[in-house]
């Protein structure tokens, strides 16, 4: 199911999940690898793939969203502000969503527009945890490194560092970690 406006999102009667993040992150990729079905979400080398909230229902239990990545430049202001919003207000007002996993490329310092956003949900209380994609573009020693590059930023913000998740939608790392998590949540 495909919508451009939270109010079109299907009942909203089991708990739900969202994956966030700036366009070309990996958030389509990422549903693909944790449900093993290739395809599942559209992805493209293209950022601005994902335009609408897309629900993919697992189980029979629970939702996972692909939501349109924020901040991608090379679309009209309009355009991105009627993504922001449509974000925005599904974020705050979707009743069924437990958890938002913000996506964050693990090769790129820390952006300007991702800590803000992860601001703007601290200050609406809206839980959420980091999961860094791409894993496998790096070797340990750098991914390390980026890592910890990126926990100093987030420890000028947040007294408690979210809950944090390395994958790779490539080679799968951290597929079982991640997937125990989110069926623990989704079942309380
Ligand atoms: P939008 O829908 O445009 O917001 O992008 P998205 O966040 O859904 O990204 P998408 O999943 O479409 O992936 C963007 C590009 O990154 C694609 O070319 C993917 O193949 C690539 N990609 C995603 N995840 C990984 C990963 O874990 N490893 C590698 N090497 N490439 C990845
Ligand atoms: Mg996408």
């Amino acid at each position: 199911m495909s919508v451009t406006d939270y109010t079109k999102c299907p009942d909203a009667d089991r708990p739900e999940i969202a994956f966030i993040g700036r366009s070309n992150v990996g958030k389509s990729s990422l549903i693909n690898m944790i449900t093993n079905i290739k395809g599942l979400a559209k992805t493209s080398s293209t950022p601005g793939k994902t335009l609408k909230i897309n629900h993919f229902i697992i189980n029979d239990t629970w939702y996972l969203v692909d939501l349109p990545g924020y901040g991608y430049a090379k679309i009209s202001k309009k355009m991105r502000e009627s993504i922001s919003s449509m974000i925005k207000s599904y974020i705050l007002k979707r009743e069924n969503l437990i958890c938002l996993f913000v996506l964050i490329d693990c090769r790129i310092p820390a952006q300007k527009v991702d800590i803000e956003f992860m601001y703007w949900l601290g200050i609406n209380s809206v839980p959420f945890s980091i999961v860094f994609t791409k894993s496998d573009k790096l070797n340990e020693q750098k991914l390390k490194t980026n890592l910890d590059n990126y926990l100093q930023v987030l420890a000028e913000t947040w007294e408690n560092i979210p809950q944090i998740f390395i994958t790779s939608s490539e080679s799968k790392k951290g597929r079982a970690v991640f997937l125990d998590y989110i069926e623990n949540i989704v079942k309380q």
